[in-house]
């Protein structure tokens, strides 16, 4: 028991402590030597992600943390109930990166989730953490861009759990992955462009859509969408993606204000620079430039963004509408 499990995304899959007294089964969490600043993994201890980024083993933590690895300031008695007890959510594109680690901390604090994606295998693996970690998870295919396939995505989990609480609208591109990589705003091709905005604005509307009806039928809801640095600052060589994130934010704005007095709250979340496969070219080029121009001097984990995430759909954030959070290591400070 408590052995490396499998190589996912270059991470190593370990399997945290058992449970103590609240008979939980344990989590499954990502561990990266590289990133990590240990030499050696002891699955015996439950670490804590400190505000450097290393791992360190956690203080006073007893029992399973369900969801794995803690972030920097979270750490709770496992006794205690999470703050999205008894909800749903639905997230999309969380077969990876800043969606997976979403969903994996929508379960530890207590909500069963559908795990929207593109990629229905990432979506499926993700499911497979979820439930390896004591949580509840169903996946779904689908294309954001495609109102037939995003009808599908909230239908699946207003089936599956009979409500949706809390809906992540999350799924996303980048420049490189439109063959924009690298250009000025006059060198776009305008299918480059149209496919940026399809996927990374109208796809949020879409989702926004489908989740707004629902919601005001059942009384109320919590929605984040994930804009990004992008979507408060100007960026060079990002142009469509910059149009896109800055809409997100115009799109998250309006909706608050239409629909507060529905109990719909709704907010954005603005990620820095994560540690996911979206940046892994820009982390090969210009990594050191990156850190250098980031406040905390590092780039973010995606679970860090996931805390902020939760936080927006929970009821502590009973008060909170209309805004975008960055989460950026201090990025747009400057
Ligand atoms: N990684 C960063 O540094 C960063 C910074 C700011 C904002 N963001 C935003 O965070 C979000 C998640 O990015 P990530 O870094 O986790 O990237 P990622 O590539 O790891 O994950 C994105 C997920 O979205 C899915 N997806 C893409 N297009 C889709 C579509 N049309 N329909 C359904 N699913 C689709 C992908 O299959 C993938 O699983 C994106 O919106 C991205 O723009 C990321």
């Amino acid at each position: 028991m408590n052995v490396p499990g499998r190589n996912l995304l270059g991470a190593a899959l370990f399997r945290l402590p058992p449970a103590t007294a609240s008979g939980d089964q344990g989590g499954w969490s990502m561990f990266d030597t590289e990133r990590s600043g240990l030499d050696q993994f002891d699955p015996a201890v439950v670490y804590r992600r400190t505000l450097t980024g290393v791992l360190e083993p956690a203080q006073g933590v007893t029992g399973a943390v369900r969801g794995g690895i803690l972030s920097p300031g979270h750490e709770r008695e496992d006794t205690m109930a999470g703050i999205l007890d008894g909800k749903t959510a639905l997230v999309t594109g969380g077969g990876n990166g800043i969606g997976r680690a979403a969903a994996l901390a929508f379960a530890r604090e207590g909500a069963r989730i559908a795990v929207a994606d593109f990629e229905t295998d990432a979506a499926r693996e993700t499911v497979g953490l979820v439930n390896a970690s004591g949580g509840q998870a169903i996946s779904i295919g689908g294309d954001v861009t495609n109102a037939a396939d995003v009808a599908a995505m909230v239908n699946g989990a207003v089936s599956a759990y009979g409500r949706l609480d809390c809906a992540f609208n999350n799924a996303g591109i980048a420049p490189h992955q439109v063959e924009a990589t690298g250009q000025l705003t006059a060198e776009w091709s305008e299918d480059s462009f149209d496919r940026m905005i399809a996927v990374n604005l109208k796809g949020v509307w879409l989702c926004m859509k489908y989740e707004i009806m629902r919601m005001q039928a059942q009384g109320g809801g919590a929605i984040v969408n994930t804009a990004s640095i992008a979507g408060l600052i100007g960026l060079k060589r990002a142009t469509a993606y910059v149009a896109a994130k800055h809409g997100v934010v115009g799109l998250t704005k309006t909706a608050a204000l239409e629909y507060a007095d529905d109990k719909i709250r709704v907010n954005a979340v603005c990620p820095g620079f994560i540690t996911t496969r979206m940046t892994a070219l820009t982390r090969e080029q210009r990594s050191e430039q990156i850190i250098a121009a980031t406040p905390l001097g590092r780039f973010g984990e995606p679970e860090e963004i996931a805390e902020m995430v939760v936080w927006l759909c929970s009821d502590r954030a009973s008060y909170v509408t209309g805004a975008a959070y960055a989460v950026d290591g201090g990025w747009t400070a400057m």
